[in-house]
């Protein structure tokens, strides 16, 4: 019966366009995307989530691309480093003459890049790396993902006036997103009257240090709140435990940061450790919004219900709709202008809430939630949202701060 109910709706689907099918106005095109992507070493992970975003977009919104096919061709930038990505991006222009770029996990990458997207005018749609500046690198670029500003300068605010620190101490992995936030924090911070005692680099993306030192030095200068900053993953395990073993929430020091350091998907392994731990963030797979139930239910039916989509695939779904909307805009017929004048502007109810790319600076707008780890009645860690800053433009930029002046 199911084999003759398959048969019979296979028959109709080709017989069908002979009966009925209007002539559509225009051929479909077919548009090349260049998938630049960490799928491979410690990173693989990150890759991962935003490869699964971009591809559960495309199954769950075929309607979207209005009948233009998208062909994603992929390369690994395995590391931060910026030459990997580099040369790939290179490849990806000059020999599969890619129209658009998409992805890019860290800041490094990206920055390593973007000369090349402005000299083969290819537009590059940054699906992760957070440090403010990226956009300004080169007018092809737009961000879907978020800045570090976008988390370290309300943050600063709410631990000033609502969490009570009046000291602080930052540490941060030391590369550009990670001075990017501790200059966010310090800004929100001192802004609202807090002062910052202590500022430490904690070692580079590609390895996880042991943190004790880093921390017993924070501990031992007694702050009232540790803003803790690193590229989420491995690394926010590992300060979370470290933060436990040192005792410092019984030494009366509060850990708080980007919502990068309570991932989605390295929750779980935290355990009681993470528990009433503040952060902010733009996403949790906790959201009870319906476009995120949507989500997260796709997304559990697609990977395994033991999955979880994190801030990176959020990342890789609302770019792929980013794409698809410039994609229908020009009907197919895809150019580095007419896929700029789209994506200003352009506006989206994602899993995270509703969000726009601002058409001065080709970056994210969106809500930057207060988010505190709880228990669930289930065993299971969860987010709950205590507060929202509604529609952040990128600080760094509104202020002109630094790199964000120029
Ligand atoms: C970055 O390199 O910009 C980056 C990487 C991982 C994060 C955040 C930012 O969690």
């Amino acid at each position: 019966m199911f084999l003759k109910a398959q048969l019979f709706a296979g028959l109709m689907a080709v017989t069908l366009p002979f009966v009925a099918a209007p002539v559509p106005a225009q051929a479909s095109n077919e548009v090349k995307i260049g998938v630049v992507l960490t799928y491979s070493g410690g990173a693989a992970q990150f890759g991962e989530q935003i490869d699964r975003g971009m591809a559960l977009y495309m199954e769950t919104n075929p309607e979207a691309f209005g009948g233009h096919s998208v062909t994603l061709i992929k390369r690994d930038s395995k590391r931060p480093g910026g030459d990997i990505a580099k040369n790939a991006v290179q490849e990806l222009i000059t020999e599969e003459d890619v129209d658009i770029l998409a992805g890019f996990v860290f800041s490094p990458n990206a920055m390593a890049s973007a000369p090349l997207a402005t000299q083969g005018e290819v537009p590059m749609i940054i699906m992760n790396a957070g440090t403010a500046w990226i956009p300004s690198l080169s007018p092809y670029i737009a961000r879907v993902s978020f800045t570090m500003w976008h988390a370290g300068y309300p943050l600063g605010q709410y631990a000033a006036n609502t969490l009570g620190c009046q000291t602080a101490a930052v540490g941060y992995t030391d590369y550009p997103p990670g001075k990017d936030s501790r200059n966010a924090f310090q800004t929100g911070f001192e802004s609202a009257g807090g002062s910052l005692i202590d500022d430490i680099p904690m070692g580079g993306p590609r390895e996880v240090p042991d943190f004790t030192p880093f921390f017993q030095r924070v501990k031992d200068a007694a702050p009232d709140c540790f803003y803790v900053f690193v590229p989420a993953g491995n690394h926010a395990t590992a300060v979370i435990k470290t933060f436990a073993s040192l005792g410092m929430a019984d030494a009366g020091i509060r850990l708080i940061g980007p919502g990068d350091i309570t991932q989605d998907t390295k929750l779980q392994d935290m355990g009681d450790d993470a528990v009433g731990l503040i952060t902010m963030h733009h996403y949790a797979a906790d959201y009870q919004n319906p476009e995120n139930q949507a989500f997260v239910a796709a997304w559990k039916a697609a990977y395994g219900e033991d999955s979880t989509p994190d801030f990176m695939a959020v990342g890789g779904w609302d770019g792929m709709a980013a794409i698809a909307s410039a994609i229908v805009a020009q009907d197919g017929d895809v150019t580095a202008e007419g896929t700029m004048a789209a994506l200003r502007g352009w506006e989206f109810d994602s899993p995270r809430g509703h969000i726009m790319i601002d058409p001065e600076t080709r970056d994210i707008v969106m809500d930057s939630n207060v988010h505190e780890v709880v228990r669930r009645d289930d065993g299971r860690l969860g987010i709950d949202v205590l507060a929202t800053v509604p529609q952040v433009a990128d600080p760094c930029k509104a202020l002109a701060i630094g790199r964000c002046g120029e």
